[in-house]
């Protein structure tokens, strides 16, 4: 009997949620030379070589590449001629993230259940199949140029998706223990973070789990807001920035600069030792914010006592942070490109749901050191 109540209170649980995600499927950059930007995040991350498309493929207007580690999986692409959408992304905002593609049981469900709500379509739903099966994707827009695809493989035995064959090339460097995505950060305009999370709350079905307004997220020179949204299981988190009035330029506004508009600013991927994974980047030459010494002096007060020892932080400038369910360990790279745009941030949880906001301010005071030398403060 008690089963059958089970089974009534799981299906009232999925009803409710109009959109179920199993998280992230794969996260799509747009790159001038994605055999580079390949062999870039395969030798300083750690990311192995998956699968490939272009020309030889049947793909004449661009290349594409798959990489992946632990349950992290990024496409680069690049355009083959001028006269294309992907060059003109390019051209406007740099290399940069296009689509942050989400799994789902049901792409067509996905994309009728969003586009009713006010979504505006992408993508209408396509089945692609080879002789492994058949991978059904839709999409939709969200700021900037920024698109979620949905993903459906349920039906799909293959490497990665029809139109790609399997990929051995590249860098033979080794993983750094990135385990999966833990949450995509979305830059926006101002006045534009309560719309946008308005089109979570509305389109998708998150619900907004954490606010911080200009006084949790300012220095002496510049603030930003930010609302963090997370689907219903969790899996899937997108905080939402916008810039807020300060004295000078807002890191939020450089990027806006640079990007030439809305995008995403950081993917913040997880790892279960922290130490361990940027001890392997820093030696393979991935930068990182630099953190004052002075920061690791009163660090212990505010968060308690920590399982690590304090110095291997101190010398990676791994930030600590507590919340009321554990603690954080978290880190900043610089951007990935020339650009002061896209950055990857890693983080270990040990218990903590939040996203350190008790290190808002030391980072943020690094981030306008850089921006000072960038000439951009
Ligand atoms: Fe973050």
């Amino acid at each position: 009997m008690s089963t059958t109540s089970i089974a009534t209170e799981n299906h009232a649980v999925e009803t409710a949620d109009f959109l179920p995600l199993h998280g992230t499927d794969y996260i799509e950059f747009y790159v001038g030379n994605a055999k580079q930007a390949a062999y870039f995040y395969q030798s300083a991350f750690g990311f192995q070589p998956v699968a490939y498309a272009g020309p030889e493929t049947g793909l004449m207007d661009r290349v594409s590449y798959v990489i992946r580690q632990g349950k992290v999986t990024f496409m680069l692409t690049t355009p083959l001629r001028t006269n294309n959408a992907i060059a003109d992304h390019i051209y406007k905002h740099g290399d940069g993230v296009k689509v942050l593609a989400l799994l789902v049981d049901d792409a067509a469900d996905a994309w009728k259940q969003t586009t009713s709500r006010g979504g505006n379509s992408y993508m209408e739903p396509v089945v692609l199949s080879d002789d492994h099966g058949r991978v059904v994707m839709s999409g939709i827009h969200t700021y900037g140029d920024t698109v979620h695809l949905f993903i459906e493989r349920k039906d799909y035995k293959g490497l990665f998706m029809p139109g790609f064959r399997e990929w051995k090339g590249g860098s033979r460097a080794t993983t750094v223990g990135l385990k999966h995505v833990d949450h995509c950060v979305g830059n926006v305009g101002w006045n534009q973070m309560n719309p946008w999370v308005k089109f979570y709350q509305d389109v998708m079905g998150f619900k907004n789990i954490l606010s911080f307004d200009d006084k949790d997220i300012s220095t002496e020179y510049s603030a930003l807001m930010s609302k963090v949204m997370s689907n219903g299981n969790g899996y899937v988190k997108f905080p939402i920035n916008e810039p807020a009035e300060g004295k000078k330029k807002s890191q939020v506004e450089e990027y806006l600069e640079f990007y030439n508009g809305e995008g995403v600013q950081h993917i913040a991927i997880a790892t279960d030792n922290i130490i361990e994974t940027v001890t392997e980047l820093q030696r393979r030459g991935v930068e990182f914010l630099k953190i004052p010494s002075s920061y690791y002096d009163e660090v212990l007060e505010r968060v308690g006592k920590i399982d690590e020892d304090l110095a291997p932080l101190r010398e990676l400038g791994i930030l600590i942070d507590r919340d009321n369910e554990g603690y954080l360990l978290q880190i900043f790279s610089k951007p990935l490109e020339d650009r002061p745009t896209l950055f990857f941030e890693f983080i270990q949880r040990k218990g903590a749901l939040s996203f350190g906001k008790g290190n808002f301010k030391a980072l943020f005071e690094a981030l306008e050191r850089e921006q000072e030398l960038r000439g951009n403060l």
